[in-house]
């Protein structure tokens, strides 16, 4: 652990330092898995919750676990009960797990009342009331009824402001779990505190949704490293033949604005030098490979050429630090994930060799990776998709924030900073 991760974990109450024996302890998971028919198709969220699970377990607490599961604005909809989850919670955590068929009231005290020194109950799903994305304050007190200590292990809720995710931080003792730790730290030590030199690979489709993060990110990495087709409305915006690419020539000014702020602060946008084209977007569709300056009427493009990442690759030698978030082209059509898959495995190959410390998250970028199935060979990769994105906006997340506050600890150095 270095300096930075010790005072950003100092920033935090931690669990390490509580009297957790016998008290009831209210952990706001994310438990919003995949799944289909019923079942988990992903247990990655699950698994990285195990330590803290463990953890409070080990230390005699009694667990009542928070968390939603999809959108059910405030109905009771028994399609997104967290019933289903029981099994696998069992399977992947190694423990009974019981189960409250309410997350407040009579219900759950009943089955609260029955629980001993490192039992686990799951409560039904917080948003089947209106009240918990209002974070409404009297729903956030018939919550913390239930519990002695506050715990937030849902870095990927955090983005928002609701009753279990910020409202309950104000009305309990509460600290940070072990993965929301673990995910600032990582976050941290990329963004805020990163070896230099720092580069970010961003791609994705649209630089619309995703202007905040150019913007804070061009103020803090050494490299900007387009791809995906927000690459293209930076060409395009530079004067280049971008075909019929997906392009945004809406936001020509927008891209140029975010050139300069980069030139001002010292960042290089790496745009591709040369381009995978295609007349049609399908599976194995006949392709050539072009100058990216001047792709030709009727062509898009879809993946970066082999130039392109040769350049990348020398950029990611010279760095220490990596942030990727999105996939260089269209990576669910094959062959079409070639460039993202070659950035990835030489990342996994610089982070093992212990030259580059990789940190990866948001979106689609969690399914890119595993495409290219280095998912395990860099430093970390984020459960998180909207909060990620937030954070990397810059933006106060209101989930970390109410943590903080009880502590009256410093903030995390530089994310916060005015
Ligand atoms: C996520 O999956 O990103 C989180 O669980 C947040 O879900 P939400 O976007 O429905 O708030």
């Amino acid at each position: 652990m270095n300096d930075i991760q010790k005072e950003t974990e100092m920033s935090f109450q931690s669990l390490r330092d509580m009297n957790l024996k016998g008290r009831r302890v209210l952990l706001r998971a994310d438990l919003n898995v995949p799944a289909r028919r019923g079942k988990v198709t992903d247990t990655t969220r699950i698994d990285r919750l195990k330590p803290t699970i463990d953890f409070l377990r080990e230390a005699g607490a009694r667990i009542l676990i928070l968390s939603h599961f999809g959108r059910p604005e405030g109905e009771q909809n028994p399609e997104m009960s967290l019933a289903f989850l029981t099994p696998t919670l069992e399977e992947r955590w190694g423990c009974d797990i019981r189960f409250s068929p309410d997350c407040i009231g009579p219900k759950a005290e009943a089955v609260i009342e029955k629980m001993g020194e490192g039992d686990v109950t799951l409560l039904e799903n917080v948003r089947f009331y209106k009240e918990e994305k209002a974070n409404d304050p009297g729903f956030a007190a018939k919550l913390a009824a239930l519990g002695d200590i506050y715990v937030n292990d849902a870095f990927s809720a955090a983005h928002r402001a609701h009753a279990s995710t910020e409202g309950l931080a104000h009305l309990l003792p509460s600290a940070a779990g072990l993965l929301m730790e673990q995910e600032l730290n990582a976050l941290d030590t990329a963004l805020e505190h990163p070896q230099k030199p720092v580069a970010a690979i961003v791609g994705g489709s649209k630089i619309s949704t995703k202007l905040g993060v150019l913007n804070n990110i061009v103020q803090k990495v050494d490299y900007l490293i387009l791809g995906g087709a927000m690459a293209n409305t930076f060409l395009y915006a530079g004067g280049a033949d971008v075909g019929s690419s997906l392009c945004e020539t809406d936001m020509k000014e927008e891209a140029l604005k975010i050139s300069k702020t980069a030139k001002k602060y010292g960042c290089e946008i790496v745009l591709p030098i040369d381009s995978v084209v295609v007349s049609e977007l399908k599976l194995n569709a006949p392709s050539e490979t072009v100058d990216s300056q001047a792709i030709p009427e009727g062509k898009m493009a879809i993946d970066v050429g082999p130039q392109s990442l040769a350049h990348v690759e020398d950029i990611l030698e010279k760095c220490k630090t990596l942030l990727w978030n999105g996939p260089m082209g269209v990576f669910e059509i094959k062959p079409f994930d070639t460039g993202t898959n070659a950035l990835a495995h030489k990342a996994a190959a610089l982070t093992k060799a212990g030259q580059l410390v990789s940190i990866a998250g948001g979106g689609d970028t969690v399914a890119a990776l595993e495409n290219a199935d280095v998912c395990h060979d860099l430093s970390y990769v984020s459960t998180a998709g909207g909060a990620f994105l937030e954070w990397l906006k810059g933006e106060p997340l209101p989930g970390v924030e109410a943590l903080m506050r009880p502590a009256k600890a410093a903030k995390i150095a530089g994310h916060y900073q005015a």
